[in-house]
């Protein structure tokens, strides 16, 4: 007699189809704006082509500004949020959230029975957490610098505000066109003649996982090690920039040898053995809206170095931010992270996020659009200086921007320039721009928030432009070109 069982192998199994459904279902959609390509002309020119300023609700493509605190939430976050206790010390979600965090990063990370020495420090969101460090960091000395495989640029910002050199060390792979998986690396042949230079002058070295200003990359665990022995060698405490600390462990999973079938919390657990602290965004892998922290390792090299500075943190987050257990969040917005943080190491939750991204990056790829491959963890960067090889475009025109303000305007699609213009400078000398080595315009994908055929339109509308890229004009800077921070406030003019 047939079973339903014994078709299993007389039919095409399900992983043999050219298409797998989602791994979710959509619970609740926004309609858009039916704004028309003339009206956001008018829109784009009166926000003096700068895409910050342009009214979100008259995108009517994918907004990929950002993958940060664009997520989608879950049913079970929306329904944690009536769960929110917004008690003014010691909420409900607080220990929730302590206990999550231990479970998933280590025992080490949260305050259990010794209240003399903080050690988990809640704030709203990533920047005023690094704002924290770097002062008190900052305090410690003159001339000192603080080492990255990648600094993200308002973290730079803050390092530099507190009068610390911000030094990025970047893959010597990351520009090269081979398939090296692990391109958000740090050099660490340039971090060892460092430390051998000025390790004096280093209080704490950091590692962004994954590297977004290095096209998003992840970083192995090969990696993460060696710059974990030069930080024990040189006795300086090591520190995550832990953003996106759940995409990275997914590409270890997948493309490091010896971690394919370990689940993905024992690599989160294993990456964070390794440091003795990290800052984090909870925008992006807590998958939320808002939040963000500095966890200190109890037993770490960061508590016995630095004795005064946790009490430090301390009265810098009660005056700026708030009391330590609640940090500048609502109740309610703790309760939403604490689910966040539950879902987002679930296997079939990562599939789906780095799958789209992944084919995301071949769709465009595919089209002939000179993209970073292989592609990294939360967005497709655009290398704008392949794009406009042939054209006429010089650095100081400032293509980038010209192309993010067409995109925005014909096709509704909205992108960030992360290029000659955000990372350039004017020097104060020859008043002549000075180029970074990094020029991409980044198209970051909010987490479980758009569709393949909403990408999909943003391949054709990018190969659209990239096969008239010899129409793509210049811009003008019509205000803002020599201040710090450029690309969030200038204002700019077709040339
Ligand atoms: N570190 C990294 C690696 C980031 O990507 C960000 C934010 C931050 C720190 C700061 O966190 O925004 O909560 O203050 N990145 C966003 C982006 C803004 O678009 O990449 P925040």
């Amino acid at each position: 007699m047939n079973t339903l069982s014994s078709y299993l192998k007389q039919l095409p199994s399900e992983q043999s189809l050219a298409t797998a459904p989602r791994s979710y279902v959509n619970h609740s959609v926004q309609f858009k704006r039916p704004a028309t390509s003339k009206q956001r002309i008018e829109a784009l020119e009166m926000a003096g082509l700068n895409v910050f300023y342009f009214p979100a609700d008259m995108i009517t493509g994918c907004d990929m500004l950002s993958d940060s605190g664009t997520t989608t939430m879950t049913a079970e976050q929306w329904a944690a949020l009536h769960l929110g206790d917004e008690s003014y010390g010691s909420n409900k979600g607080y220990f929730l959230l302590m206990k999550q965090i231990s479970e998933l990063f280590g025992h080490d990370f949260t305050q259990e029975k010794d209240f003399k020495t903080p050690n988990a420090f809640l704030f709203h969101q990533g920047r005023p957490a690094e704002d924290a460090l770097f002062s008190v960091l900052g305090k410690l000395g003159n001339n000192l610098i603080i080492p990255s495989n990648g600094h993200f640029d308002t973290t730079q910002a803050n390092i530099e505000s507190n009068g610390i050199e911000a030094r990025n060390l970047f893959s010597p792979k990351l520009h090269d066109d081979s398939k090296v998986r692990f391109k958000g690396d740090m050099d660490t042949k340039k971090l060892r003649e460092l430390l051998q230079s000025s390790a004096k002058q280093i209080p704490v070295i950091f590692l962004t996982i994954t590297n977004n200003t290095g096209g998003g990359q992840p970083v192995s665990m090969a990696n993460i090690k060696e710059v974990a022995a030069l930080s024990r060698e040189f006795s300086i405490p090591l520190f995550f920039d832990a953003c996106r600390f759940a995409e990275n462990a997914w590409f270890i999973k997948q493309h490091e040898k010896g971690y394919k079938n370990k689940p993905i919390e024992a690599i989160v657990k294993e990456m964070f053995t390794y440091v003795d602290g990290f800052t984090i965004s909870f925008k992006k892998d807590g998958l939320v809206n808002m939040g963000g922290g500095l966890f200190l390792k109890k037993s770490g090299l960061f508590m016995s170095k630095y004795l005064d500075l946790p009490d430090l943190l301390m009265n810098l987050q009660i005056t700026k931010e708030a009391h330590p257990t609640y940090g500048g969040m609502s109740g309610r917005d703790i309760m939403a992270l604490v689910e966040g943080l539950k879902t987002i190491t679930k296997e079939e939750y990562l599939g789906a996020r780095i799958g789209q991204v992944q084919q995301f990056g071949a769709a465009m790829h595919g089209a002939g659009l000179p993209v970073l491959m292989p592609t990294g963890g939360h967005a497709v960067y655009l290398d704008m200086g392949k794009f406009f090889a042939d054209t006429s475009m010089k650095p100081e025109d400032f293509g980038g921007i010209s192309f993010t303000a067409l995109l925005l305007a014909l096709y509704g699609h909205r992108a960030c320039e992360l290029g000659d213009f955000a990372f350039g400078h004017i020097d104060e000398k020859t008043g002549k721009e000075v180029q970074h080595e990094i020029n991409f315009v980044r198209f970051a994908i909010p987490r479980l928030r758009y569709e393949q055929q909403d990408l999909q339109s943003v391949v054709d509308a990018v190969k659209a432009l990239y096969d008239n890229r010899h129409l793509i004009p210049k811009v003008d800077v019509t205000y803002g070109r020599d201040l710090p921070l450029r690309h969030f406030k200038a204002r700019f003019a077709v040339h």
